[in-house]
């Protein structure tokens, strides 16, 4: 419950101009500034050197250039473009080659063909040069539509790309059932936004609940699903259940996000599972940031002494 109230409050903060306004001034001036610790930088040249750190410490990762809900066309091609050039910079850089992006920020929100013909310029340019995209899941007004687009790329052949599905909506185990008939790659989490209860559980042990039958449905598929998560329990189940079921640590992968419990990925690393860490970076840092304050609210009180030290800096 108290998950739910602090994602609407932290959701209403997160429309606020005034707070945007402050947030983008002081989050990421120099390197202690509170935004740095769950984004990578605004520049994709920080991306790329955070990248090779995590890399240098036996860490996989996927790059998400930040930005959601854009509102002209223009603004989604700017986009799209931005992608394809995140992409030549990776190859040039030499780091791995995956890529996480949001399709309202290809122009979801505006024009489905449109945002539908944007994916496809950037997984063009990916199974060209080798990457895997990873479509993100956003709040439910577009979890259909999303599953839509994806299912018509995957329609047309595309294969180097893979889909999100999050345990607390009600409706995900059917949706899981059809990826996998599709052979599709899923990361599966928990769910970041505010939903309402007629779509959505609300109470953490029914969202981890589905989360295990969601995982186990997904292991014993195959297909190199992504299991998403920071939560030490549903990590131990994960772990059960690929030893019953005799699968190699090579068969999946776990997820989790940069700057959130380091500890746990390096110990899943040493105890060798593939850990895949998702490094956000870009201007549009904001809403992303706030959602990660939402899950956690204890987030806050670093936000403020960090801020403290900036305005006295
Ligand atoms: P839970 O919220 O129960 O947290 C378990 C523990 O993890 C906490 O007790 C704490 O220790 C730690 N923790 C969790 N969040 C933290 C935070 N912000 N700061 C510090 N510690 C924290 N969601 C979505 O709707 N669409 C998407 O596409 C994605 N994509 C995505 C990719 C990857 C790689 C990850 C790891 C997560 C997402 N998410 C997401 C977010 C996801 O839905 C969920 O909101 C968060 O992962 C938090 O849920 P947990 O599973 O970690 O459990």
């Amino acid at each position: 419950m108290i998950g739910y109230v602090s994602r609407i409050f932290f959701q209403t903060l997160a429309a606020s101009k005034t707070l945007k306004r402050l947030a983008s001034r002081y989050g990421m001036r120099s390197r202690g500034s509170f935004a740095r610790r769950f984004i990578a930088g605004e520049t994709i040249d920080e991306a790329i050197a955070t990248a090779r750190a995590i890399e240098t410490s036996g860490l996989l990762h996927t790059l998400d250039l930040l930005g959601e809900s854009v509102h002209t066309m223009a603004e989604a091609d700017a986009a799209t473009r931005a992608y394809l050039a995140t992409m030549d910079r990776i190859v040039a850089a030499g780091i791995g080659r995956g890529l996480s992006l949001k399709l309202t920020q290809l122009g979801l929100g505006i024009d489905r063909a449109t945002c539908t013909d944007n994916l496809r310029r950037i997984l063009d340019k990916a199974g060209a040069d080798d990457f895997f995209v990873r479509v993100d899941m956003e709040n439910s007004p577009y979890t259909q539509v999303t599953l839509d687009v994806f299912g018509t790329v995957w329609q047309l052949g595309y294969r180097n790309v893979g889909i999100v599905l999050q345990s607390y909506l009600r409706r995900t185990r059917a949706d899981a059932e059809r990826m996998i008939a599709l052979g599709a790659s899923v990361r599966l989490v928990k769910g970041a936004y505010q939903e309402p209860k007629r779509i959505a559980y609300q109470h953490k042990s029914d969202v981890d609940a589905a989360f295990v039958e969601l995982m186990q449905l997904l292991l014993a598929d195959g297909h190199n699903h992504a299991i998403a998560t920071h939560d030490p329990a549903m990590i131990e189940a994960t772990r059960r259940f690929a030893a019953s079921r005799g699968l190699r640590s090579t068969d999946f992968e776990f997820q989790m996000l940069y700057g959130v419990r380091r500890d746990l990925q390096a110990q899943l690393r040493d105890a060798g599972y593939r850990v895949r860490v998702y490094v956000p970076f870009g201007r549009e840092w904001f809403p992303y940031f706030m959602r990660r304050l939402g899950e956690r609210p204890a987030n806050v009180g670093f936000v403020i002494r960090s801020l403290a030290r900036e305005r006295h800096a």
